[in-house]
């Protein structure tokens, strides 16, 4: 995806951020569930501009409202009241159909169990969401240009040899890379990936965090959900999330050496007081 897109472009697809505007736009974005005393403000007012080429990490304690945003970034869900903006475009007054076509687009998501297909083999699991396009410069590809995109996404992410394995044949880590070419297989300008490290043990966790970072020094927007520490110093933006709430955005560089998380990052996370079941 270009960087320097002028104008916005949703009737062709995927939007294209122009050097005016950030990728994403939110004001006062609020997240309700439940009426009366039931109700739990999930989201409470979030104000937040991610740009395009960003690597973004949110963080903070369970409840604290970090998949509601990412549901609500990755159109998913429709916020309750307040502004949501990709590219421009007010995503919040989208119809369900319209919310579908840009997640079928223009998002990549990345998820802590992965989500494939048991019996399916890497290629299949990864050629699967090209078979549902139904617009876009994607859409109606035969069966074989489908195989041969997802072939190449597979290669990009280090698994060309393994496109016939099912999940059990392979690790938790080559799961998750299956599930991130899975990702990839739509071209998408922005990867949402929530808690992506969650089942994978530190190894694996710095394998798939290397991966994200070549993704986005390639120009690939990504935000992540985590609670780790070592996975938020790959970001060079923190996000901090409190009882629905943006409570700081701290900016850092990124990690210089593999798998070492800044002094800063840490004492962020830890000041968190994340439960330690999470
Ligand atoms: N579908 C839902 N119905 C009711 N409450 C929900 C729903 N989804 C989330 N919540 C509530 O919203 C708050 C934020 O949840 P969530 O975004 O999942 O937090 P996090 O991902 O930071 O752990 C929590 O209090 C949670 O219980
Ligand atoms: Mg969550």
């Amino acid at each position: 995806m270009g960087k320097v897109g002028l104008v916005s472009v949703a009737a062709l697809g995927c939007f294209k951020a122009s050097f005016f505007m950030p990728l994403i736009h939110t004001h006062n974005l609020v997240k309700s569930y439940g009426t009366g005393v039931q109700q739990v403000r999930a989201l409470d007012g979030v104000d937040l501009d991610i740009e395009q080429g960003d690597f973004v990490a949110i963080i903070g304690a369970s409840g604290s409202g970090k998949s509601t945003f990412m549901n609500m970034i990755g159109c998913l869900d429709s916020p309750t009241s307040g502004l949501y903006e990709l590219a421009g475009q007010n995503v919040s007054q989208m119809s369900i159909d319209e919310l579908a076509d840009i997640r079928s687009q223009c998002i990549g998501f990345v998820f802590q169990q992965f989500n494939l297909l048991a019996r399916t083999s890497a290629l299949d699991n990864v050629a699967m969401p090209l078979q549902y396009m139904r617009s876009g410069k994607l859409a109606g590809l035969s069966k074989k240009e489908q195989k041969e995109h997802a072939r190449n996404r597979l290669a990009q992410v280090g698994l060309g040899d393994r496109l016939s394995h099912t999940p059990s044949e392979l690790s938790g880590g080559q799961q998750q890379r299956v599930a991130i070419a899975r990702a990839l297989v739509n071209d998408p300008d922005l990867i949402l990936a929530d808690e992506p490290t969650g089942a994978l043990d530190s190894k694996m966790t710095v394998e798939i965090m290397e991966l994200l970072k070549s993704l986005n020094q390639g120009g690939m927007t990504v935000i992540v959900v985590t609670h780790e520490p070592d996975v938020a110093a790959y970001a060079n933006q923190v996000v901090i999330f409190k009882d629905g709430k943006i409570i700081e955005i701290k900016q850092q560089h990124q990690t210089q050496a593999k798998g070492t998380s800044s002094l800063d990052t840490a004492q962020l996370v830890s000041n968190l007081d994340v439960p330690s079941a999470l």
